[in-house]
């Protein structure tokens, strides 16, 4: 284990990683929690299940996928949320989780276009509370069979799509043509801004930086992100989503005992401090930014914020762009308050509210992360 090293940040969290091998263990794939992204529409012929089938591919905040389905009125999805995959310590107003499944809405239209279906979508048709998501449904959606829908070009990117965790190249500028290129994808009212400037980067890699140092020294917020750590193959088959960690190192490192839940999150522990430090050098190889704000704050504007989120996160593919959230400074908890005003004295006009923020760079090409069958999430 001489060469070890600590490399990089998932979702918030702290990365172990090894440069040892270990013969067989280390190249045990999670062939199970992968199977969803070569299953999106290849199981289903119902037009329904197999929008879902996609939609279940959306980025979503720790990876939770927080969605249940209910499928039982003919030409319907019911959307509701899992309010036990909800993010408390981060996410205390539950408006990440909202535009997560904003996200999964973008998908599911977009699929079924694919398919000649039209969606009429009424977004929290109960109404809403602003402070906490409840059992009521976000989203009803209806299924229209129509000639002449138009597909949309971003969806041949769906399956490339990532968040890519990985440090990006510092010797590789990001053109502001290309940000502004990727900014036009937005479609449903938030307002898109981005920055590539050597004076922009430099702010916000400082900003970012600042505020992921916040959540790794509160030990509530970090506990959150830690708790969610699956690593190994056997832990993501288990559970195919929070923030996984598959590959030789991990494998490795997971199976000698090297990387810990329990470790990671004692703050005298070295792999505490490697791994703080492998966080915020991620952070620092951010060769721009990119954001989202809002004018209003509500449930549908949340839900609307996804939609456009994902839209980004799919141009940026179409570019070969890497994209990272780095949410740490938008969240609602105490401990996070002066940075959050900070972020919106930065990046927000008067009133907005700043939804997404993340950064930008040209990185490895990563592989999917895990996900939950379809049937895992119909009731
Ligand atoms: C609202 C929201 C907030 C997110 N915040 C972060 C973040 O702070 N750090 C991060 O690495 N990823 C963040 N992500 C990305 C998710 O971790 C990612 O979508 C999820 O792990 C699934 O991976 P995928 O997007 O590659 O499919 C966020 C995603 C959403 C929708």
């Amino acid at each position: 284990m001489q060469r070890r090293k600590f490399l990089s940040l998932a979702g918030g969290g702290v990365v172990l990683a090894a440069t040892a091998t270990f013969g067989t263990i280390a190249t045990r794939q999670p062939t199970n929690a992968l199977a969803p992204w070569g299953d999106a529409g290849a199981l289903y012929q119902e037009p329904r299940r197999r929008a879902l089938s996609y939609a279940i591919l959306a980025p979503n905040p720790h990876n939770q996928q927080p969605w249940l389905v209910d499928l039982s009125i003919p030409d319907k999805v019911v959307l509701h949320v899992n309010r036990t995959r909800l993010l408390p310590h981060t996410d205390p107003l539950n408006r990440q989780i909202t535009i997560g499944l904003g996200c999964f809405l973008e998908l599911m239209v977009m699929a079924a276009a694919e398919d000649g279906y039209a969606v009429d979508l009424e977004v929290f048709p109960e109404g809403a509370d602003i402070t906490a998501l409840d059992d009521r449904p976000v989203a009803i959606a209806t299924f229209r069979q129509e000639s002449g829908t138009t597909p949309d070009p971003l969806f041949a990117h769906v399956m490339q799509r990532r968040s890519n965790k990985e440090p990006f190249d510092t010797t590789r500028k990001v053109e502001p043509e290309t940000l502004a290129a990727i900014q036009t994808a937005a479609r449903h009212g938030s307002r898109i801004a981005g920055d590539v400037s050597d004076s922009g980067i430099a702010a916000l890699r400082k900003i970012t930086t600042d505020a992921l140092i916040v959540e790794i020294e509160t030990p509530h917020a970090f506990k959150e992100s830690v708790d969610l750590f699956r690593i190994g193959k056997a832990e993501i088959e288990a559970n195919p989503d929070g923030i996984d960690f598959s590959g030789p190192m991990f494998e490795t490192l997971g199976a000698l005992g090297l990387m810990t839940r329990e470790g990671t999150l004692d703050p005298t522990s070295t792999m505490f401090a490697q791994g703080k430090a492998a966080v915020l050098e991620n952070a620092q190889t951010a060769m721009g930014h990119l954001w989202q704000t809002t004018t209003g704050n509500t449930r549908f504007d949340q839900i609307d914020a996804g939609r456009d989120w994902v839209r980004l996160n799919l141009a940026a593919t179409a570019f070969g762009v890497g994209m990272q959230p780095l949410s740490q400074a938008l969240q609602e908890y105490p401990e996070m308050a002066s940075h959050y005003a900070q972020i919106h004295q930065m990046l927000a006009q008067e009133g907005e509210t700043v939804q997404m923020l993340c950064r930008l760079g040209y990185g490895v090409a990563i592989g999917p992360s895990p996900r939950w069958p379809l049937e895992a999430k119909l009731i």
